[in-house]
């Protein structure tokens, strides 16, 4: 385990097993459609790979490089840096590392279903349900945490341990340094 982690919240097999779940899932419930994931970048990364392994129906694949983080702290305000891919008519899965605040998936559905999407689906590895500030559904979740800030598995704490395998809590000297 990486020095600076406290404690495993999801290891790396449980990881692979719910992505596993979900894949199988979404190829079910959208079997006969041709969804477009849209990934929020850079957390969804580890997530959307091993996600798609996991799919078996037609589908496409679109980033979105989306940001609403500094440090621990949400700042409120989301900023999308490129392109909005073009999901006319497209029933979109978005994906995300984690369901926080709400505010990122929330006003990127919105976004999307403004320039057309026929449906929006959100699809989130984890889900912190006390953090909500507003309200929104996900119709996939792979897991829930509490309200304790995770990295690993391409969440970051200042860009860093995306890489972890697993997820993890930081220890509290880190947020001190
Ligand atoms: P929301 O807009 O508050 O729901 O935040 C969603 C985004 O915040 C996610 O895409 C993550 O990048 C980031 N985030 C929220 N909670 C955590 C956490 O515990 N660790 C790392 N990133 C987080
Ligand atoms: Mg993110």
């Amino acid at each position: 385990m990486h020095n600076d982690i406290k404690k495993i919240l999801v290891s790396e097999d449980r990881i692979l097993e719910i992505v596993k779940r979900l894949g199988e899932l979404i190829s079910k419930d959208f079997e006969g459609k041709r969804p477009m994931f849209i990934g929020l970048l850079k957390g969804c990364n580890p997530f959307m790979s091993d996600l798609l392994k996991n799919v078996s129906i037609d589908c496409t694949l679109e980033y979105m490089i989306v940001s609403s983080y500094k440090g621990t702290d949400s700042t409120g305000t989301v900023t999308i840096k490129n392109d909005i891919p073009e999901v006319m008519d497209r029933d979109v899965i978005l994906v995300d590392d984690i369901l926080d605040t709400g505010r990122t998936l929330n006003a990127v559905k919105k976004i999307l279903l403004e320039h057309g999407a026929k449906s929006v689906t959100i699809c989130v590895l984890l889900d912190k349900p006390e953090g909500r500030k507003v309200e929104i559904k996900p119709a996939y979740v792979g897991g829930l945490v509490p309200n304790e800030f995770v990295v690993g598995y391409g969440l970051d704490y200042n860009e860093s341990y995306r890489n972890l395998p697993y997820i993890g809590v930081l220890k509290e000297k880190v947020y001190s340094k």
